[in-house]
Parts: structure tokens; sequence; C-alpha cells
């Protein structure tokens, strides 16, 4: 049996399988669930400095392929209620990945020193989000805004510090380059990918929001051309997330560069049990190939390196 088992910089993991943030990770008890079903890590909510309620309905729009498009408004209790969650998480075992939200390099690296202390095994940036005014995409757009946030955290940190990228810009790998740069033990790609739908008997969008971000198979095509430019130009780990519901869709991000990888939509409409699934599905096409590890298979289809 192939071996599942990948590093990310110093962090350790079981399988390459993430719970991608936003997702199934409100409480600890879920985060938790996540990992009983057999996911390799489990990322919480992204987490700022206040309780924040979110957008008001509707939130989601969602579309015959299983993609969705939504604007949360990034709901979250706040830094001073999160951190309980990780600890129920991790007394039930779970490798749990913390992500914060900030508005500038200050905050976020006093969000990642109180999450830190939780005892979380890394903690992934979210430079990306496509909906939320002064956070996520417009504060991770510029690659020296992504330089100076990185390096803030990484100072105060001694876990691995993961930057979330967005595919809203005209040069993705230039943002990977500066966070690496900065300090960053791996890049994360990609966040939603800006959208909108607009209701005609309304004359309105659909969401109350407006904008939005889509994800799911829609933007499987995207993510993985973005992995596929970073892994061309960083040498620090790429993890691959964007419409990942199967293995075969977990391969090809694996061959574009993906050292590990996040499940987001897929775990809405199929629930958790879909970690069990693709590690055994992985595992087997892994071993069809002939490949010992994920390790060995990584950017296996850029041609300078297969
Ligand atoms: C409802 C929802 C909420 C999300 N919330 C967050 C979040 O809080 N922080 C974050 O970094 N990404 C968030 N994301 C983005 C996902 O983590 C992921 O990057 C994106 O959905 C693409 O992966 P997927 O196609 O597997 O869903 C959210 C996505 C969805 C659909």
């Amino acid at each position: 049996m192939a071996d599942l088992a990948v590093r990310v910089g110093t962090l350790a993991l079981r399988n390459p399988f993430l719970l991608a943030s936003g997702i199934w990770g409100e409480s600890g008890e879920s985060l938790a669930g996540a990992w009983a079903a057999g996911a390799g890590g489990v990322i919480t909510k992204s987490i700022g400095s206040e309780p924040r309620k979110g957008y008001p309905n509707p939130t989601i729009e969602t579309y015959p392929d299983g993609s969705l498009l939504n604007a949360m408004g990034l709901p979250n209790p706040g830094i001073d209620e999160y951190p309980r969650e990780v600890e129920v998480a991790r007394a039930r075992g779970a490798t749990v990945i913390g992500s914060v939200f900030g508005a500038d390099a200050a905050e976020f690296a006093r969000l990642a020193t109180r999450l830190a202390a939780s005892g979380i095994a890394a903690l992934e940036l979210n430079l990306s989000c496509p909906h939320a005014e002064g956070y996520g995409t417009e504060v991770g757009s510029d690659p020296a805004d992504v330089e100076e946030i990185v390096r803030a955290v990484v100072r105060e940190v001694r876990i691995p510090v993961i930057a979330k990228i967005t595919p809203n810009s005209p040069d993705p790998a230039a943002l990977a380059a500066a966070a690496e740069r900065g300090g960053a033990a791996a890049v994360s790609a990609i966040n939603t990918v800006r959208g909108l739908a607009i209701d005609t008997s309304l004359r309105r969008p659909v969401l109350a929001h407006g904008m939005g971000g889509l994800s799911g198979p829609a933007i499987k095509p995207v993510g993985l051309a973005c992995v596929w430019q970073i892994y061309d130009r960083v040498a620090i780990p790429v993890i691959g997330v964007g419409g990942i519901a199967t293995a075969e869709d977990a391969l090809e991000y694996v061959f574009a560069g993906a050292r590990a990888l996040e499940v987001g939509t897929a775990v809405t409409q199929s629930g958790v049990a879909v970690f069990g699934r693709l590690a055994e599905g992985l595992s087997r096409r892994l071993d069809e190939l002939g490949y010992s590890s994920v390790a060995a298979a990584v950017g296996a289809a850029h041609p300078a390196r297969a």
C-alpha cells in the first residue's frame, strides 16, 4: 500500500487530506468528527479579533454540479472564545491547524500568538477571502503586504505558518514567492474565486452581500493552474485546494505539485465520510501507477521534474 503520510515543513500528517477552513469547523466536536472520519488534519474556521455575525441571508447559492457561491462574511466567535474549541478537538487526538484573518500585520501577529497558545500544530493565514471588506483579498493581493504579514507572524510563533493565497490576483505565484520570502513553511492555494449570481426576477444579486466566492468542482481547473505555477516558483511545499471531491481530483493536484490537500465543498455535500473514501482511493491509484508514497508523486506532471 502506498504511504499516505506526508510532511509539510515540520508538520507531520497521517494522510494529505485536510478539512478546509470555514467548513465543518464550528466547534471542537465538529473538528474532531472530521478527524475521526479519517482527515489527515483539520483546519479551524478563520478566527478574528472580535466575534462576527457574518452577512445576512442569503449567504449561499448552489449550482447543479455541486459548486457553491458564498458570502458568509467570516462569521466566527472571536479569539477570546475559539481557543477552547481547539482544546476539545486536540483532546480527541486531532491534528489541528488554526486559521486567522486580520486587517494588517500587527493584527495577524496578535491573533497568531493567541491561537498558537491553544496548541495548534500549524497556522494558516487567510490572506484571501474575496468578500470581506478590509480583510482577505484586500490585504492579500499585494506581494509586499503578504511578505510583511507572514514575516510578522513567523517572528511570533514557533509552529509552521501556511499562507493561503488568493486566485483573484493577476499573479498568484508572485504572492506565494512573497510568502516564501517572509518565512512561510508552506502555501495553500486556492481560496474561493470571486463570483456573482443575479436574481433576474428581483433584478438584484442573489446573495445579500452581492459578490461572493465560488468553490467546488467549477474551480478545480483554477486551483490546479495556481498550484502548477506556484510549484514552479517556490521551494516550500504547496497545499492544493479547490474542487477536490474524488481521489482522481486529489491525484491531479499532487501531480500538479501539491504535497497536501484541503477539502471543503465536498464535505458540505457528502459529509466527513468523504475523507475515508479519498484516502483509500488515493492509496489505490498510487499503487496502480507504481508510486510507493504521495511524496514520490508530487509534481510528476511537470515535464522538467517528471
Ligand atoms: C461556506 C464556506 C466558508 C468558507 N470559509 C472560509 C474561511 O473562514 N477561511 C478560509 O480561509 N477559507 C474559507 N473558505 C474557503 C475554503 O477553505 C476553500 O479554500 C474553498 O472553498 C475551495 O475549496 P473547495 O472547492 O474544496 O471548497 C470557505 C468556503 C466556503 C464554501
